[in-house]
């Protein structure tokens, strides 16, 4: 058995002002909002995975492709002792890449998800005697603090959770990416492509309606974690292709007119029928949206990687 540390770098009521602070805002706008982290408590979580094993969710089968054909020329090419992840949930598609990263001293996995970081975080120390792995709770859209370990780091960023922020908040992202590199560091980034229409709607709107239930869950978590008495019975799940913006859009439609208390805030949100709050946007990018996004944040793309049916793409980035 390895080292395996965990480390909260945020305290829970922080993340507690941080959910009132989203609610709030973003139910108190026209269109209502939220953001899509709240998605994942344990439960979350378990349904992502589930995602990721339906059939018309390809990005993970797409993905793990080129990880397997390509593990050890990315570990080459890094020559990384230290691998962080961001939004590194269960890790399963990591592990082609430690089994590649003969050298490597210590894996960061960083993720909001606890019950993600415990389970993926205690079952790869168990795996992997010699490794140490770290892992913070974190939100990846603010400053994080590395802890102090050896160089070359490659900062991983799979399953093309960078799609699911907008624009304005990628290249804060990306430039607070770069701030994390030093030179010869590497940035690992997933991207998922646009694709026909019909591809990617069912992607989203899977005929066992496990991601209409991973939807919904972002209601549970605001009636347990602010005492709100959302129905999420009382809301479709949907899913649409933004062909200007080139995002999937995921939306929750109210099926009634309806008024719903959130008493941690003091707050009663109306709903009209058929009106929707937007949980999610996944955008989905070509090569040259993603090496001009890099280079706008300081990255230069030197490895563009998809798999065979060129659905996904992995990219690496140095800085500089
Ligand atoms: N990288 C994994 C998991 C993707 S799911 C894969 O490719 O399969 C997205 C992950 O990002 C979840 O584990 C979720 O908990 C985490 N996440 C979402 N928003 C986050 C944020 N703002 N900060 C940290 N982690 C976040
Ligand atoms: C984590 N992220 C990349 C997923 C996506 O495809 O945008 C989240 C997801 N939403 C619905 N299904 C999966």
């Amino acid at each position: 058995m390895s080292p395996f540390l965990l480390t909260r770098t945020l305290p829970e009521d922080a993340t507690d002002a941080a959910l009132r602070a989203d609610v709030l805002a973003g139910l108190t706008r026209t269109p209502k909002t939220l953001p899509p982290k709240w998605f994942y408590d344990a439960r979350g979580s378990e349904l992502f995975e589930r995602i990721t094993e339906l059939p018309e969710y390809y990005p993970t089968r797409a993905e793990r492709e080129i990880l397997l054909d390509r593990a050890g020329e990315i570990a080459a090419a890094s020559g990384a002792r230290t691998l962080v992840e961001l939004g590194s949930g269960s890790s399963d598609k990591t592990r082609h890449l430690l089994d590649a990263m003969t050298d490597l001293h210590t894996y960061v996995p960083v993720d909001v998800s606890e019950s993600a970081l415990r389970l993926a975080g205690e079952a790869l120390a168990g795996e992997r005697p010699g490794l140490n792995v770290h892992a913070l709770i974190a939100d990846f859209t603010a400053a994080i603090e590395l802890p102090q370990t050896p160089g070359p780091r490659l900062v991983a960023f799979l399953g093309g959770t960078i799609g699911n922020l907008v624009p304005v908040e990628r290249a804060a992202f990306l430039s607070a990416v770069r701030a994390l590199l030093a030179p010869g560091d590497a940035l690992l980034l997933g991207t998922d492509l646009v694709k026909d229409e019909g591809v990617l709607v069912a992607a989203y709107d899977d005929s066992a309606g496990v991601t209409a239930e991973f939807n919904k869950n972002v209601l549970n978590v605001v009636d347990r974690e602010l005492g709100a008495d959302f129905d999420p019975g009382a809301f479709d799940h949907v899913a649409l292709w933004d062909a200007e913006r080139e995002w999937i859009e995921m939306r929750l439609r109210s099926r009634v007119a309806q008024s719903v208390k959130i008493p941690a805030l003091g707050l009663v949100v109306d709903f009209g029928e058929g009106e929707e709050l937007r949980t999610e946007v996944s955008a989905k990018f070509r090569r040259d949206g993603v090496r001009g996004e890099l280079a706008a944040a300081g990255l230069s793309l030197t490895h563009w990687w998809t798999d065979r049916e060129g659905r996904f793409a992995l990219s690496l980035s140095l800085a500089g």
